[in-house]
């Protein structure tokens, strides 16, 4: 069954085909010039670019795989969590072509498939402890199947990737950060005392960033030099050897502060909810590379089967939209032409309806 994924929760638009042997083709467009200015998404701008992005790129999705619309399988769509007016226009876009082709719909979990798209390679072992880390979830979950997914900890404000976008905007570089502290923290030594790692006093699997935010921006507000000089045009080739050591070393202790409190929450997830098989850790912040070292470590010492998607994987995309929603088709759940789309904080109920 070949499947064509769409994904528009948030700033990436993104559709993509997966069939039996695995992803076909996908086809992304970015909008970080539309909402770098901004220092974050602005939801009004990010509805209208997929409206104006989404239509041609479907049809080069079509085009350039050879995959005939009367061959789909099923279309999936990234039902939410996200924007709202965002998730519409991808709703829309599904629901034409299921219209069209006769093809049956599937709505899929945003979150659900970022945890899965770490087997698009090669399946997870289960039970699994998966780790979603991305710019607006930082969540523990056990997972017992491909289907089956039990929340054990969240965070109570921020995201990780929020602490790396806000510390990012105060250290003038462009939204989304994450990546530009990643590659300035690389080689670098972490001051293990310059933030805190938060929530850890809390016996439970709950994170909460907004503290190391605070504690980055006050250190950044102290010491303005670490501010870049000249921020970086995003999607351009970055050279991280031009900031200065302090800079690098307040990336580096941001970067171990996060994944060091991932991995004490992880730890103690592994302990009260296991045996486990496998370590997932999927979203955006999962691109983090002390975040993935930290990840080898943990699953090396706990003796898990890491399971980490490749790097383009990691951040929002129709592949892994189009992956979750097959593995929902072959298994026999799909959705009406009337499901709705589900905006942040609201939570994705599991009404899935047999095929007449
Ligand atoms: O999963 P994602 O693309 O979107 C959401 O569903 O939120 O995650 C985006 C987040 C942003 O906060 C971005 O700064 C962060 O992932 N991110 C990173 C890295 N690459 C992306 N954070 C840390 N290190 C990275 N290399
Ligand atoms: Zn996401």
């Amino acid at each position: 069954m070949i499947v064509l994924g769409v994904e528009t929760s948030c700033d990436e638009t993104s559709v993509a085909l997966v069939g039996p042997k695995g992803p076909i083709l996908e086809k992304t467009a970015l909008q970080e010039d539309v909402h770098s200015l901004f220092g974050g998404v602005v939801p009004e701008l990010a509805s209208r670019e997929h409206q104006r992005l989404l239509g041609p790129l479907c049809r080069a999705l079509l085009s350039q795989s050879g995959v005939s619309p009367k061959d789909l399988g099923a279309v999936a769509v990234a039902r939410g969590p996200g924007l709202l007016g965002s998730l519409l226009v991808g709703m829309g876009l599904a629901k034409g072509l299921c219209l069209s082709t006769g093809a049956p719909l599937v709505g899929v979990n945003h979150l659900h498939a970022h945890l899965l798209a770490a087997g698009i390679d090669r399946d997870i072992a289960y039970p699994a402890l998966g780790l979603l880390v991305s710019g607006g979830h930082t969540q523990i979950w056990r997972m017992e199947s491909d289907l089956e997914f039990t929340l054990l900890g969240r965070t109570l404000d921020d995201a990780a990737g929020e602490a790396f976008d806000k510390t990012a905007k105060t250290l003038n570089l462009p939204y989304p950060g994450g990546r530009y502290i990643d590659l300035l923290g690389q080689g670098v030594a972490p001051d293990h005392a310059l933030y805190p790692r938060p929530h850890l006093d809390d016996p439970g699997l709950d994170f909460s960033f907004s503290g190391l935010k605070t504690a980055v921006a006050e250190h950044v507000r102290k010491n303005p030099g670490l501010r870049a000089a000249n921020i970086p045009t995003p999607g351009e080739p970055f050279d991280p050897g031009l900031a200065g050591t302090e800079t690098r070393v307040a990336c580096a202790s941001l970067n171990w502060a996060v994944a060091d409190t991932l991995r004490i929450k992880l730890t103690r997830a592994a302990r009260l909810h296991g045996p486990f098989i496998s370590l997932v850790v999927a979203g955006g912040v999962a691109a983090n590379s002390r975040v993935r070292d930290m990840a080898a470590e943990l699953a090396d010492r706990l003796r898990l089967d890491l399971r980490l998607p490749p790097l383009v994987l990691c951040s929002d995309n129709g592949t892994m939209i189009a992956h979750m929603g097959r593995k929902l088709a072959l298994a026999g759940f799909f959705h009406g032409l009337s499901v709705d789309a589900i905006p942040r904080g609201k939570k994705i109920p599991w009404d899935y309806i047999a095929l007449a």
